[in-house]
């Protein structure tokens, strides 16, 4: 039996419907959620259910019983960072106590110096619980994932449609963004292969890109200029207040914008490419796949993508 943590999130529901297409069977997969409400998709795909939550260790043990390999989707809390750290701790030790044989756990991209950088404390969250894994005795593989693509129109904004400008405050900082539904194809790719005991996995993408390249290739895709100018933090967050746009959203933007500018998540690797099978989705093909719906590309690369069809 293999469980998912974080079922009724993105990746984790991404995840099942990997480990589905990889031809598991419904009955061999459950998944770990807190609000049954939220689990009716899975319920549909014939998915068990077991209701538990980071924060209560009895509810986790009782869920993971008679799992052998377990998914563990790193949490989301949004308050103090060492709340996911003692959250992903709790899921670890449920494991053991419930005699789970394999936890594979998604962590986060590093490179050597990340203690100085903006995203220090999530990195360090990411270290501990991944220290406590291998000390768990329990057999891990970790995934460093990288920085999720979908990102980029949250870092990007909505504005430039209007201005033809995108105001980031990311230097000329490169990230080697990576699909999510891909990072959650290459777990289920770990769960039902063999060889991937006590590893850890690089999963990025086998390039990285600045937002100028971003700017770029959204002005190929929509026919029009798009620029990229790299504001300085302080102008970017009195431009998002003057926006109305709340505090803890401006410091959450402006610490990712300083990691890209740091080069924080410029790790590039083709482990992902390995078990994937396939290049992984580019940053051209994701901003036309996004934005050329969106947007109709009515100049540009719209019309050239019907003509490959
Ligand atoms: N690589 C990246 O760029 C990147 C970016 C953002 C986040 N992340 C990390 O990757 C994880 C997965 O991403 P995602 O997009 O799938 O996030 P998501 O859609 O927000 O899903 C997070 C999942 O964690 C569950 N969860 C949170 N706290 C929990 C708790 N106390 N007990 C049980 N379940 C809990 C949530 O349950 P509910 O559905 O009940 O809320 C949700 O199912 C995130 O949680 C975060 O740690 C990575």
């Amino acid at each position: 039996m293999i469980l998912v943590t974080g079922a009724t999130g993105q990746f984790g529901s991404q995840a099942i419907d990997h480990l589905l297409s990889k031809g598991i069977k419904a009955s061999e997969i459950s998944a770990l959620v807190r609000d049954e409400v939220k689990a009716e998709t899975l319920k549909v795909k014939g998915i068990a259910t077991r209701i538990g939550d980071y924060t209560d260790h009895g509810s986790l043990v009782r869920a993971f019983r008679n799992v052998d390999k377990l998914l563990l989707v790193s949490s989301n809390d949004r308050q103090a960072i060492e709340n996911r750290t003692t959250q992903h701790i709790n899921v670890i030790k449920a494991a053991k106590e419930a005699g789970v044989k394999h936890i594979v756990y998604t962590s986060f991209v590093r490179k050597p110096g990340f203690e100085e950088s903006a995203i220090a404390a999530f990195q360090n969250s990411h270290v501990q619980s991944e220290a406590f894994l291998k000390e768990s005795g329990i057999g891990y593989t970790i995934l460093q994932n990288g920085i999720y693509m979908e990102m980029i129109p949250i870092f990007a904004g909505d504005n430039f449609s209007g201005t033809g400008t995108i105001l980031f405050p990311a230097a000329g900082g490169s990230a080697s963004y990576v699909l999510r539904t891909e990072l959650g194809e290459a777990a289920a790719h770990v769960l039902t292969t063999q060889g991937h005991e006590n590893k850890t996995y690089t999963l990025t993408n086998s390039v990285s890109e600045s937002f100028y390249d971003i700017a770029a290739a959204l002005s190929g895709a929509l026919g029009h200029e798009v620029s990229y100018q790299p504001l300085p933090s302080d102008e970017f967050q009195s431009t998002l207040r003057q926006n109305g746009v709340p505090d803890p959203y401006i410091a959450m933007f402006s610490m990712w914008a300083s990691a890209v500018a740091q080069g924080v998540m410029d790790v590039k690797d083709d482990t992902l490419t390995q078990f994937l099978g396939r290049t992984p989705t580019t940053v051209k093909q994701f901003i036309i796949q996004t934005y050329c719906i969106k947007h109709w590309c009515l100049g540009g690369a719209f019309y050239k993508r019907q003509a490959h069809h």
